[in-house]
């Protein structure tokens, strides 16, 4: 093909990368990074794979960011996007107004969830079904006459999004640096992490502790003061961590008691990435009196979250109080038809291709075929469940000693895979793999493989640049 006739490629990747680099603020940006090396720009996806703009293709080993739960390019996603836009793109549900999508939706979610969650309240990303959460539990205890039930309980290492409610919520250190946090509105409670458990202690005995550390906390913190506990049913972004057998439904219990009410935030956990559509109920035996949602809701393919309430919640804000009748609350986009019209699609491509069946039966496979890393001598521990899963990197795995931060360990293996066509996420020390949940077994051994090369390699530039021994 002559020069002249070769098709000019869609993306010029540099002329992109100079423009994001210039002017795009990024979600939790590394500046020193970011400045010098810019972001990779992913340009297209399909299934499991998502490509760069220079053609070049990745195994999507995070979906997106814990989302893509079908797998990228579904025609039958972006077909409803593009016929709800057309029909009607957008008017608002205040009040007294609603859209065919947002109400299908709202059916079927309180369908799908545990029977006493009936009513959903629409907003757009995991961050704002918490903070609406939040808000709407202090509305319900001002109703109920309670005014001083305000506070709220999280643990070290949750993560529960990032408006400025949410970011209280979330208990990792490292993302208050720099930032405020409202005052005493949030307490925190050790992260239920079965790894880094005390030196010689059971699991049993280990649980033991923890839920005595709640319901010391409670009481610290006064049962009258306290409004809600928030809890990830596996936590994400803190590590991928899964408590020990029996803590939810005790860390529950210890609640009910105090009459605080129990917030379980399945923005990762949902549709489908635990083998469920809701994980609280099914995988856990909890009955919370809020779920929060989003991310795996539309599979990412736009934005979307929801909060999950109770019947008792809805109970108390619903009546009329002599000074206040409208519940004072809501986004321009709650129940935005598009994003709706996405989810209930969406929720339909996982109920009729088996989804959730198909991650109950690879699941299993997935954990043991990434548990064979643990015999690489960087890595610590493997874990997770199901589609939701992670590595973590010792300096040694007697001690569980950590590398120095300055080694960035969780960049460089990532870094790896990203050289040899995976996107794994680098947190810290840690690497979580979370893929879309259509991947197949030989898809599984690759991504496998594929990390696995990267850890080894990594080990042996450590060892090159006398970092490591
Ligand atoms: C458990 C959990 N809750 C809430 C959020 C915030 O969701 P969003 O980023 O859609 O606001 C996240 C995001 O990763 C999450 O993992």
């Amino acid at each position: 093909m002559s020069e002249t006739n070769r098709p000019k490629p869609q993306f010029d990747r540099h002329d992109l990368w100079q423009k994001d680099r210039d002017h795009h603020i990024h979600p939790f940006t590394h500046f020193p990074s970011f400045e010098k090396d810019g972001a990779l720009v992913i340009a297209r996806g399909e299934g499991a794979y998502v490509y760069d703009a220079d053609g070049k293709r990745y195994m999507d080993g995070i979906a997106g960011i814990w989302c893509v739960n079908v797998g990228h390019g579904n025609r039958e996603i972006a077909d409803r996007i593009g016929e709800q836009a057309r029909r009607l793109a957008f008017f608002n549900t205040f009040v007294d107004v609603t859209n065919p999508p947002a109400a299908e939706l709202a059916a079927k979610l309180a369908d799908l969830a545990p029977s006493h969650l009936n009513r959903v309240f629409f907003d757009t990303g995991g961050s704002a079904a918490n903070d609406s959460t939040v808000r709407a539990i202090h509305h319900y205890f001002n109703r109920l006459g309670m005014p001083g039930k305000k506070q709220l309980i999280s643990r070290i290492d949750a993560y529960h999004g990032s408006t400025y409610l949410a970011m209280a919520l979330t208990g990792k250190a490292e993302d208050h640096q720099g930032f405020d946090l409202p005052e005493g509105l949030v307490h925190y409670v050790s992260c239920p992490n079965p790894y880094r458990r005390p030196e010689g202690t059971t699991l049993d005995a280990y649980c033991d502790q923890l839920v005595t550390e709640l319901e010391e906390k409670i009481l610290e913190v006064g049962p009258e003061n306290l409004a809600a506990f928030f809890a990830e049913p596996i936590m994400g972004a803190g590590g991928v961590v899964v408590p020990p057998p029996g803590y939810h439904r005790r860390t529950q219990e210890v609640c009910r008691r105090y009459d605080v009410l129990y917030v379980s935030d399945e923005v990762v956990t949902a549709f489908g990435r635990l083998g469920q559509m809701f994980s609280s109920e099914a995988t856990f035996g909890l009955e919370p009196d809020v779920i929060t949602c989003a991310k795996g809701l539309t599979s990412g393919y736009v934005p979307l979250g929801a909060s999950l309430f109770s019947d008792q919640i809805y109970d108390v804000i619903r009546e009329p109080a002599p000074d206040q009748e409208t519940f004072s609350h809501g986004f321009t986009y709650s129940g935005h038809p598009v994003s709706c019209a996405a989810a209930l699609a969406n929720i339909e491509i996982i109920e009729r291709d088996g989804i959730c069946e198909h991650v109950r039966e690879v699941g299993p496979y997935f954990e043991k075929r990434l548990a064979t890393l643990e015999n690489l001598p960087l890595v610590g521990n493997v874990r997770g469940s199901h589609f939701m899963l992670c590595v973590e990197s010792v300096a040694d795995k007697r001690t569980k000693e950590l590398l120095p931060e300055s080694i960035e360990i969780g960049k460089r293996i990532s870094d790896h895979c990203e050289r040899r066509g995976l996107i794994v996420r680098p947190i810290g020390h840690l690497n979580v793999i979370s893929p879309p949940l259509i991947l197949t077994r030989d898809q599984i051994d690759e991504l496998v493989d594929i990390l696995g090369a990267s850890i080894q390699a990594t080990a042996d530039d450590l060892v090159r640049e006398r970092l490591w021994s």
